[in-house]
């Protein structure tokens, strides 16, 4: 397995594949590059952030593009598409690595979608993170309920100074009104119609799968900044994600008068 990203995620899974005897090749920025230059065929698994992809995808030899793999949380669907790689295999991993030297835990199921799914599904359960190949339906309602989970979070642990188990103990109506309100959003821009029950049900369970994690807002193109674009573009009305944003300072106070 090659991973491209020495961070948290990339140097757990390097980890995880010492312990378990296996062969991982990591690239960092300056090492390990060389990898790349085998043949077609063995997935490439990028774990590096958002916004360092279009810098990635650049450095990726063209008979190695159809072996990528992405790993990111949040809208990335217009990026790939800009590159050509809308069809490539994407992964939403359902774990947590607090830092480079912290171990891997596990939140559930990670889900793995396109031509490489299978064999990525294999690898990540040979280094014991539980994984599962879902076509492109089952998927979009992952991605979208992963861009939610963290959209909502980040913000509620922000405004209510709480941990996202402590979200899911004691503010359910307000992380279901949030996330009702945000699923709108992603039918609007993805077509996904999740039942609401069923998301914020899987919501808490993640949630007190990582005790003590506090959510922040970040990578505001990929995450709320997305939403709040998208909610124009679709004519989405988001009254409480504004209201949040504007009283955790991520968007401006509206004028008055
Ligand atoms: N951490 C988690 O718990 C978690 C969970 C699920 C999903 N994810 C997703 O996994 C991805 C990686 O997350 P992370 O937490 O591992 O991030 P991270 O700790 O910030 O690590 C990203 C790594 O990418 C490297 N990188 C950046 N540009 C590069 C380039 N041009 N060539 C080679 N390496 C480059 C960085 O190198 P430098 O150190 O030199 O900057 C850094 O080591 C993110 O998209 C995140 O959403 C993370």
């Amino acid at each position: 397995m090659i991973v491209v990203g020495a961070g948290r995620v990339g140097t757990a899974l390097q980890r995880q594949a010492q312990g378990s005897g296996l062969e991982l090749t990591l690239i960092d920025r300056h090492r390990g590059w060389e990898a790349l230059d085998a043949p077609q065929g063995d997935p490439v698994l990028l774990a590096v952030r958002n916004d360092d992809l279009t810098e990635v995808i650049g450095r990726i030899p063209s008979h190695r593009r159809s072996d990528l793999v992405f790993l990111q949380n949040g809208a990335i669907r217009e990026l790939l598409a800009e590159h050509a790689l809308a069809g490539s295999t994407r992964g939403l991993l359902y774990l947590m690595v607090s830092s480079r030297t912290a171990p891997l835990v596990s939140g559930g199921t990670s889900w793995l979608c396109g031509p490489h799914a299978l064999a990525v599904v294999r690898l990540l359960g040979a280094l014991s993170v539980p994984a599962e190949a879902v076509d492109w339906a089952r998927f979009s309602y992952y991605e979208l309920e992963k861009l939610l989970w963290l959209a909502a979070h980040g913000l509620l642990c922000e405004a209510l100074d709480a941990t996202v188990d402590r979200i899911a103990a004691a503010h359910v109506d307000a992380l279901t009104q949030l996330v009702v309100e945000l699923a709108a959003v992603g039918r609007a821009a993805w077509g996904v119609q999740p039942d609401p029950a069923f998301l914020v049900q899987r919501m808490l369970d993640y949630s007190a799968s990582i005790p003590g994690y506090r959510a922040s807002v970040k990578e505001w193109p990929w995450r709320n900044g997305w939403l709040v674009a998208a909610a124009q573009r679709y004519g989405v009305a988001t009254p409480h994600h504004t209201a949040l944003l504007v009283q955790t300072g991520h968007l401006p106070r509206p004028a008055i008068g």
